[in-house]
């Protein structure tokens, strides 16, 4: 399929890439030139074109608008010293963005397809990935149904499109978050482990209660008893706890994220144990106060590796040790830079140049 997909490409006549403050760069605010679009017709993947990024025009009527029948993926294009450009991991991504679309009653595109796409757009847009050290070419792969019906069943149409924008550090800082104990993002049964939009939309009023009270981000406990922690905002979380890794194993609730999966990969590279399995918050709460976690820390695309300053239970402060001397992420966040950035080599070839 590689070789005979068959992209059409229009190009802008004048790039906006001059008037781009890199110094001012907040996340997914700054789009490139072009965007990738598809269409699923008639039971087939069709009309593969890379065209000047705008607005496009839908019926008011489509399914995504009313039912959320609606997912998307987040991964990352780097450019090397040595100018080559490399996205990392797309593989893994097009297996999930595939799992999302069986989830949602909707299409799935070959692997292939995925990553070629991918490919397309980010070798047309190769001068806006920026070079500056955490920065990189954000992609966002989605794909959206497309019928007007207001009828709940699945869409007979979607599009799958793509945009990418350069960005910086999605979190400026090391996060106060807390354990959310009234709202769930996600439940058994329930389709939390797809990028599914909906999940997003649904946390964004606990999210917007917790900055409220002060706090950065929330972590999400299981939707049962809330006595298990899931993830963090919109990303996987780790601790190391007595020099082990540990963090919540994947289920219907939890996403299989691909920054998590490196990370532990990664920390037994190190030589650290790794476990994955439910997480209580009574046992990381009670490691942060004997003093047997040393980190905890998001882990995701966007975030990369977000470090935790204290987490807050029930109204009290837990305080981490001092982000900025943890031993593990940081020294798993310059890895994981490297690796991406070609600077140590790539032996599992993650890179897909
Ligand atoms: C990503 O890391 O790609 C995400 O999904 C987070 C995004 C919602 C900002």
């Amino acid at each position: 399929m590689l070789e005979t997909l068959d992209i059409k490409i229009t190009k802008v006549k004048e790039s906006r890439l001059p008037q781009v403050d890199f110094d001012n760069l907040p996340f997914g605010r700054v789009f490139t030139d072009h965007m990738l679009v598809a269409d699923y017709v008639d039971g087939q993947w069709q009309n593969f074109e890379i065209v000047p990024y705008g607005d496009i025009s839908v019926s008011p009527a489509i399914s995504s608008l009313h039912y959320g029948q609606s997912f998307f993926e987040g991964l990352k294009a780097y450019k090397h010293a040595d100018g080559k450009v490399s996205v990392f991991r797309p593989d893994k991504n097009a297996v999930r963005f595939n799992k999302s679309a069986e989830r949602m009653c909707m299409p799935t595109l070959p692997e292939d397809v995925f990553v070629k796409s991918i490919a397309a757009l980010v070798d047309v847009e190769r001068d806006w990935i920026p070079t500056r050290e955490g920065y990189s070419l954000y992609i966002r792969p989605y794909m959206f149904a497309t019928d007007r019906f207001l009828g709940v069943t699945p869409s007979e149409t979607y599009k799958f499109m793509i945009l990418t924008c350069p960005v910086g550090a999605y979190f400026s800082k090391n996060l106060n978050v807390k354990v959310e104990t009234e709202f769930s993002r996600a439940c058994e049964g329930g389709y939390g482990y797809a990028k599914a939009a909906g999940n997003y939309g649904g946390s964004m009023y606990p999210a917007k209660k917790a900055l409220e009270q002060g706090y950065d981000q929330l972590i999400w406990t299981d939707a049962k008893n809330h006595e298990f922690i899931e993830e963090m905002g919109a990303a996987n979380i780790a601790f190391v706890i007595n020099n082990k890794v540990i963090t919540p194993s994947t289920r219907d609730t939890i996403l299989n994220g691909v920054t998590r999966d490196s990370v532990l990969t990664l920390a037994k590279d190190f030589g650290y144990e790794v476990e994955e399995r439910r997480v209580a918050v009574a046992e990381v709460l009670e490691a942060i106060q004997n003093g047997t976690c040393s980190d905890a820390f998001g882990a995701g695309t966007a975030a990369t590796i977000a470090q935790i300053a204290t987490i807050t239970h029930e109204g009290k402060v837990y305080e981490l040790p001092n982000p900025s001397e943890s031993v593990f992420a940081n020294k798993m966040r310059s890895t994981l830079d490297d690796l991406k950035c070609g600077r140590i080599e790539d032996t599992r070839g993650w890179n897909y140049i």
